[in-house]
């Protein structure tokens, strides 16, 4: 649920990331990153009519139900068997509420051997998953899919017939690869006479859509905030591998692991030459020897690289940047790579010259390689980089051959690892034409899935989120009156993205998208490269783009993670989270602002608190260090608040199975968990209140639920708690707690202990564990 958190989740817990996606991937995300801090929640919902016969014995009776009471429409009677079926009854509520809403959601949930962990909202965005698969499995008619739609079909066939992938094998690479990049020395193909730096590289980075030695991507102008510019920065390293690993004595086997993948699939590769090619190519007598040049040159590249950067795009320090010509980066490093080549090839319809300024991370890096590059005798260099150019496009491109090479990738992964997680091709396939379509998923998920009456009515929760916050913050004790002000300002004008933005439901424009796209339903390999070439199209267009890019939504919009963006002043609420059970119009309301309501009363409150209050009312960064709109006053109060969360937070412990098979305690920091614990406190507090203004101004009766027996404040913090149900496994459990402490039982339990209003709501007695005796004075 913080920052840290999403940090770790990028950690490949499932290597559905493939090398393409994973490194393509980072040259999207820069944009996003540099646009703004993302906040990922990791809120959730779950996979929901398990076993329900047994809970229907609590159902009152027909004439209960009758009677005014209850309520009985379908919308009300799904909330209450979903609810039901994840609760464990048999615990108090006022001692654990967590395990009261979620106690039986590891039942209904299993974590199965491929997955590090569940959550409502994970379940949620599987589900979502599956009805799009569910779609481009279906057959391709010409008459009824609109054209996009079709070459997502084809393309999802292409990549799953895997009776031609096995047939291949590692045909494609031979026959489309490694002839464009001057042959390679183990086939006996290569000329080091005419291979030529510059144009290998090139033809990787632009041609093959490979990052090596470097990795361009397109950021904002720090300058001018509605313009783009290129960025470079270091790249070309194993996906797998962490830099630190290459340099340090005490990863040897993990570099045994990374070469044993590197000789593999060069072998495989060798194999196939000598099996397909006619006439064959290679020599399996001198073939030995060459192998291991081959895994030596790229492992000694790749560790320099590793050396020279220690960086890469996690480091966001400006002084880290150098804005300058391509022709002044060129001399600067003594013309070993021609970067204007370089990057008017990749940006080939952008106009880029000599004299275009572009963004460089860690100019050291550069200067660097340039030496090391020099300071090897030209004959070597040249093998050097070609072998290493080479692997870089295998690894790469391992997942999209046969499954002998799927599984190598496999294999490393497991060395590295020590965990079996292994998608299905059809998820695997689903993953790429995310990558490459997303905006036709997109358009597919929202005109096939999305309930209109959801999109049109979800508003109702953000708005009067807004509100409550707005009428909390006039009542804030450590507040003063211009910083109240300034923060209801700010407050009104956050903008509230719900659902998709509107071009994404135009079939007209969707299907222009992907005008100039071909895909061949036999012929996977090609549409990948194909794909590639689409894309480098729409860098192209992108880089030459102006304005601010706010009305775009940087998560895809069947996503079920809502978002925040400080710079943009905005919060995103993706289509593929506005459906039951986190947003549905015919379920209770009550349930419906206890899910999606207290999501969007953390992020909302974000804005105005200890986060927030760096960004003035337009997103823009106060001054150029720590500025902030808060005065002296309310800065100094509100340490006195925050010291009483910490100290709520400060005896807090998780036992978890460590590494070496002991269970043991791992104590929470709180200092760090008590900025989040804010927030979460806040946002079901701030879903409470919206949600009685809400009914009060619709004067509205809701009817209870039928077989829980709960009110309608109960059921809030009921719908709120099985938002966050989790389970996870004994690695994800070890690496959460060691890395900040707080999981889903601890967030609920210790928010809710902290809310007044849910004592009196489940009237919890004064000892009770979920009664804190001391409450701190948050809004
Ligand atoms: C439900 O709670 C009871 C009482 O704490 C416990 O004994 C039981 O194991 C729990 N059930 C599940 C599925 O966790
Ligand atoms: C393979 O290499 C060996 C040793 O250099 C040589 O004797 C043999 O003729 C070569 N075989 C082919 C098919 O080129
Ligand atoms: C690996 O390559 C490096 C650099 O070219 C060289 O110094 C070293 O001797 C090679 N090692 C092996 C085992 O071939
Ligand atoms: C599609 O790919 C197959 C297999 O590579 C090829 O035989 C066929 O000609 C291609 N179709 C078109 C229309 O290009
Ligand atoms: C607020 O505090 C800062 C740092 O403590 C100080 O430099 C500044 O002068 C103070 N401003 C006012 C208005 O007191
Ligand atoms: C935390 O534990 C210490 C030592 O046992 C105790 O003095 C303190 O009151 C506890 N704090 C809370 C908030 O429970
Ligand atoms: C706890 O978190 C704070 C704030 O993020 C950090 O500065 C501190 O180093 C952390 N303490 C420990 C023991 O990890």
């Amino acid at each position: 649920m913080t920052e840290e958190f999403k940090q770790f989740d990028k950690a490949p817990i499932i290597p559905i990331v493939t090398f393409n996606r994973w490194s393509f991937g980072l040259r999207e995300v820069i944009l996003a990153v540099i646009a703004g801090i993302l906040l990922v929640m990791c809120l959730t919902f779950a996979g929901l009519f398990g076993n329900t016969n047994e809970k229907l014995a609590n159902v009152p009776s027909a004439s209960a139900i009758v009677g005014k009471r209850y309520c009985t429409d379908l919308g009300c009677l799904k909330t209450a068997t979903r609810a039901v079926s994840l609760m464990n009854k048999s615990v108090d509520p006022c001692e654990n509420f967590y395990q009261f809403a979620c106690g039986n959601y590891k039942k209904v949930i299993p974590v199965l051997p491929n997955q590090g962990g569940r959550n409502v909202i994970k379940d949620l965005r599987e589900v979502n998953e599956d009805r799009i698969i569910d779609v481009m499995e279906q057959p391709i008619s010409a008459l009824h899919d609109y054209a996009a739609e079709r070459k997502l079909k084809k393309f999802f066939t292409s990549c799953n017939d895997m009776y031609s992938r096995e047939k291949q094998r590692g045909l494609p690479i031979l026959t489309s690869i490694i002839p464009a990049l001057g042959g390679w020395k183990l086939l006996g193909t290569w000329d080091p006479a005419t291979w030529d730096l510059n144009s290998a590289v090139k033809k990787v980075q632009s041609d093959f859509w490979v990052d090596a030695l470097y990795a361009p991507r397109i950021a904002m102008d720090r300058s001018d905030g509605e313009k783009r510019i290129i960025s470079l920065a270091a790249a070309g390293t194993g996906k797998y591998m962490q830099p630190w690993w290459y340099t340090s004595t005490y990863y040897s086997k993990v570099k045994e692991d990374y070469k044993k993948f590197i000789r593999r699939v060069g072998s495989l590769i060798l194999r196939d030459a000598a099996t397909l090619l006619d006439p064959p190519q290679g020599n399996a007598t001198e073939s030995e020897g060459l192998l291991e040049e081959f895994v030596n040159d790229t492992f000694t590249m790749e560790s320099q690289i590793a050396s020279l950067d220690q960086l890469g795009y996690d480091a966001w320090d400006d002084e880290l940047y150098t804005k300058m010509s391509l022709g002044a980066l060129t001399t600067e490093t003594n013309n070993v790579i021609d970067w204007t080549g370089q990057l008017s090839y990749l940006f080939n319809t952008a106009g880029i010259s000599a004299s275009t300024k572009i963004d460089v991370t860690n100019m050291e890096y550069f200067t660097g390689l340039s030496e090391y590059l020099s300071s090897l005798p030209q004959l070597e260099m040249k093998r050097m980089l070609h072998n290493y150019l080479i692997w870089r496009v295998l690894e790469s491109y391992v997942q999209e051959m046969s499954w002998e090479y799927i599984h190598a990738n496999r294999e490393i992964y497991v060395d590295l690892f020590g965990r079996a997680q292994f998608l299905g091709v059809y998820r695997y396939c689903f993953y790429l034409s995310e990558f490459y379509m997303g905006d036709a998923l997109g358009h597919l998920y929202i005109t096939q899935f999305l309930s209109k009456e959801n999109k049109d009515t979800a508003h109702e929760i953000s708005d009067n989120i807004r509100l409550a916050l707005q009428s909390q913050i006039s009542k804030t004790p450590w507040m003063d009156e211009p910083t109240r002000q300034y923060a209801l300002e700010k407050l009104q004008l956050l903008d509230l993205k719900i659902g998709f933005p509107d071009w994404l439901a135009n079939q007209g424009e969707i299907d222009d998208m992907y005008s100039s796209l071909i895909v061949n339903a036999s012929d996977f390999f090609g549409n990948v490269i194909r794909m590639n070439q689409f894309r480098r199209a729409f860098w192209n267009a992108d880089l030459r783009r102006r304005g601010t890019g706010h009305e775009e939504w940087t998560h895809a919009v069947y996503e079920t993670t809502a978002s925040f963006s400080m710079l943009w002043n905005e919060v995103a609420v993706p289509a593929g989270l506005l459906q039951f059970p986190i947003y549905d119009a015919s379920q209770p309301h009550s349930s419906s602002f206890g899910s999606l309501g207290s999501i969007m009363g953390m992020f909302v409150h974000r804005f105005v608190d200890e986060w927030g209050k760096f960004t003035d009312k337009n997103g823009q960064i106060i001054g150029s260090g720590p500025g902030t709109w808060w005065s002296n006053s309310t800065v100094n109060n509100y340490k006195v608040v925050k010291q009483c969360v910490k100290e709520a937070y400060s005896n807090l412990t998780r036992t978890v199975l460590h590494p070496d098979d002991q269970w043991r305690e791992v104590k929470v920091n709180a200092s760090y968990a008590a900025s989040s614990g804010i927030a979460w406190v806040n946002g079901v507090k701030l879903a409470l209140l919206a949600y009685h203004d809400w009914s009060a101004a619709k004067s509205l009766d809701e009817r209870l639920v039928p077989g829980l027996d709960m009110t309608y404040d109960q059921m809030l913090f009921l719908a709120h708690a099985q938002t966050a149900c989790e389970v996870e496994d004994r690695w994800t459990a070890y690496m959460s707690a060691v890395y900040d402490g707080m999981d889903a039982e601890l967030n609920v339990n210790t928010a809710l202990g902290q809310l007044e209003e849910f004592s009196r709501a489940f009237q919890c007695k004064k000892q009770a564990k979920m009664n804190h005796a001391k409450k701190c004075q948050y809004y």
